[in-house]
């Protein structure tokens, strides 16, 4: 099964057994007083949680995913609290057709995605003194082989590595849970 028909069909089952609306990111909600609005981009955004969070806190937000089931829903959500989401429904492993220019978002946002492929195009495309937020699943002793497959996890401290040349404002691994997150700051 490819990834868009995966995801459509757990978007499908999720909006149908549990019409909650999404919750944003604990960690990027506790982040907020660093926000001052400006232009955002949420990668692989889901039912829009962090988007709705963002456009809440002034920000131009546009939200991308491969699973149009979740795209459908953001827009429906942005347009029912008439927040300034603009939506895309988008393969992200065909990087060559995005057209995003270079430093032109205040903060990217990615959680529960991981595709290193990415890590160039956010340091170029996020404005100087711009944000960067990103949660996802790293390699621990405590979760091997249980759960998310190995692959779609960060090596431990990956992204304190990867982003130590940014100003790092908030950086977290959370062994119980296998997460690591990030909130740095474009020199
Ligand atoms: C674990 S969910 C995380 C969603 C959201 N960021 C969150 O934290 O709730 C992973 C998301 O990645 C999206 N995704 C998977 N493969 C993708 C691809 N190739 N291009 C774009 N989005 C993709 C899925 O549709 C799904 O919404």
């Amino acid at each position: 099964m490819d990834d868009k028909t995966k995801w459509n069909e757990k978007y499908n089952k999720r909006l149908n057994d549990e019409p909650v609306e999404p919750e944003p990111n604990r960690r990027l909600k506790d982040r907020v007083s660093f926000f001052s609005g400006g232009t955002a981009l949420d990668i692989a955004c889901g039912l829009g949680g962090n988007s709705i969070l963002l456009a809440e806190h002034n920000f131009h937000v546009q939200a991308i995913d491969i699973s149009d089931v979740a795209i459908k829903y953001v827009q429906e959500q942005a347009e029912k609290k008439q927040l300034p989401i603009d939506t895309r429904i988008y393969d992200l492993t065909k990087l060559n057709k995005l057209n995003w220019k270079d430093q032109s978002f205040d903060i990217v946002v990615i959680t529960y995605y991981l595709d290193r492929a990415l890590f160039p195009i956010v340091k170029s495309v996020i404005k100087e003194n711009g944000y960067f937020f990103m949660e996802t699943y790293y390699l621990t002793p405590e979760k091997e082989g249980k759960g998310v497959s190995n692959q779609y996890k960060l090596q431990p401290k990956e992204l304190q590595t990867e982003f130590a040349d940014w100003t790092i404002h908030y950086f977290e691994e959370n062994e119980q849970e296998g997460r690591q997150t990030i909130f740095c700051q474009k020199p």
